[in-house]
């Protein structure tokens, strides 16, 4: 079966590097983007651009989170994560690079500079302008007591979750880490991506033509199944689950 050979190819594996997105968190609680019910299907994004022009878009992307805010605070690890976190202290995994926000993968057990997140951070805020760091809870105060989402004390610029927005520029020493990482290892494996978002998803493309095998684990197929060496389109805590270890 597919999880046998997963296993295998685990087993032969020297340097594995895990590639993951939204669909890893769904047994978390958190939804993902694109299945029924995922976030862009109940809402439009809001560009870095209107987000930088508009104190209604900056309201708005604040008020949406907000309302997350019971979601990711309840949410822990799930097996897809533990499984990971597994294959790190066993010495197999140097590192891990996400499109996910929401700090699963650290609280699993990643250390923070072995967790590559190319789309940032959702559980702490910081400014456009100077990168002043905020707690959420004090941007949630600010805006209670002014209707508005607040500005950095700092520069008067907007502040922002610290996390990547359509339009807005990749983070440099990410990108730059997750080449390396996609370019040294012989097994990659994508997990829970549609695989859609660029530049993320050229790191899958980028280890298989480096020589890495390419495993995608996905419940719904993907636009790079067609390059991997094993596809397994099924649930991931189920998937995973047998490679949770201590
Ligand atoms: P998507 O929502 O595009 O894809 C998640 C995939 O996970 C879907 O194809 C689901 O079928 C699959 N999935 C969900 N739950 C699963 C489960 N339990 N078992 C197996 N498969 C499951 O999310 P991403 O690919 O992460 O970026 O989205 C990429 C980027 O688009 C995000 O980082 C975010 C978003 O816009 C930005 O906003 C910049
Ligand atoms: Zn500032």
């Amino acid at each position: 079966s597919g999880v046998e050979r997963l296993g295998d190819m685990i087993a032969e594996a020297r340097t594995i590097v895990p590639f993951t997105g939204a669909g890893i968190s769904t047994e978390c609680g958190i939804p993902d983007f694109r299945s029924p019910g995922g976030i862009w299907t109940r809402y439009r994004p809001i560009e870095f651009g209107e987000f930088v022009a508009s104190q209604d878009a900056r309201d708005e992307s604040w008020r949406r989170r907000f309302a997350m805010e019971e979601v990711f605070a309840a949410a822990k690890p799930g097996r897809g994560h533990r499984a990971l976190a597994s294959l790190y202290r066993a010495g197999k995994v140097p590192a891990i690079i996400t499109q996910n926000i929401d700090n699963l993968h650290q609280a699993s057990g990643f250390a923070v500079e072995h967790v590559i997140e190319l789309h940032g951070n959702t559980t702490y805020a910081c400014c456009i302008g100077c990168g002043e760091a905020y707690q959420l809870d004090w941007v949630k105060r600010r805006f209670d007591e002014e209707g508005a989402a607040p500005n950095c004390t700092v520069c008067d610029e907007p502040v922002k979750t610290a996390t990547i927005s359509f339009g807005q520029m990749m983070p440099e020493d990410e990108m730059q880490r997750a080449t390396e990482l996609s370019q040294h290892c012989d097994l990659f494996i994508a997990i829970g991506s549609s695989l859609v978002v660029w530049p993320a998803a050229g790191f899958p493309m980028m280890a298989k033509n480096a020589g890495a095998r390419l495993v995608v684990i996905n419940r719904e197929p993907t636009e790079q199944d067609d390059i991997a060496d094993l596809v397994i389109r099924h649930d991931i805590g189920e998937t995973l689950g047998p490679f949770v270890g201590n």
